[in-house]
């Protein structure tokens, strides 16, 4: 799968060891940034990483900021977008089973590195259950077209 990764200053320590579980796994990865510990602000980097899954179908965004809140907030602003912020391996889990999410937000600041495995590679093994979840699914996007 191609994943696109961004990150803002404060996620810039793990960004290396989250790509590197990636590619490990055999996923194509491209980094979108931040490559330096100078601040930045993180709706730049969620709109860069967005607007690629946009023109990338079927592709997945990984996002870190130093909560992942921020990161989630602005990239669920977009249509199509699916941004789960996870902390803990159950959520990484849900997110791809019943929500078909495409962007996994982590927090640096939150998680520590053992944690950080555990999500990405639960995130990593789960698959979309469908059924029930992919009418669910469909209204989430209604309710984007509803507010415009
Ligand atoms: C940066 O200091 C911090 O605010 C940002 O990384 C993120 O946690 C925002 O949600």
């Amino acid at each position: 799968m191609k994943y696109f990764i961004a990150v803002d200053h404060a996620g810039i320590q793990i960004k290396a060891y989250v790509k590197e579980f990636f590619l490990k796994k055999g996923h194509e990865v491209i980094d979108l940034g931040t490559n330096t510990n100078d601040r930045v602000d993180y709706p730049d980097f969620a709109n860069k990483l967005c607007k690629e899954l946009i023109n990338n179908e079927g592709s997945r965004g990984i996002l870190i900021c130093g909560t992942g809140l921020g990161m989630s907030m602005a990239a669920n602003k977009f249509k199509g977008i699916r941004a789960a912020l996870c902390h803990n391996e159950y959520s990484a889990t849900m997110a791809i089973s019943h929500n078909n999410a495409n962007v996994l937000c982590l927090g640096e600041r939150v998680s520590g590195l053992g944690m950080i495995h555990s999500i990405i590679n639960a995130w990593d093994s789960a698959k979309f259950q469908e059924g029930r979840h992919t009418q669910r699914v469909k209204k989430i996007d209604k309710l984007y077209m509803s507010c415009n």
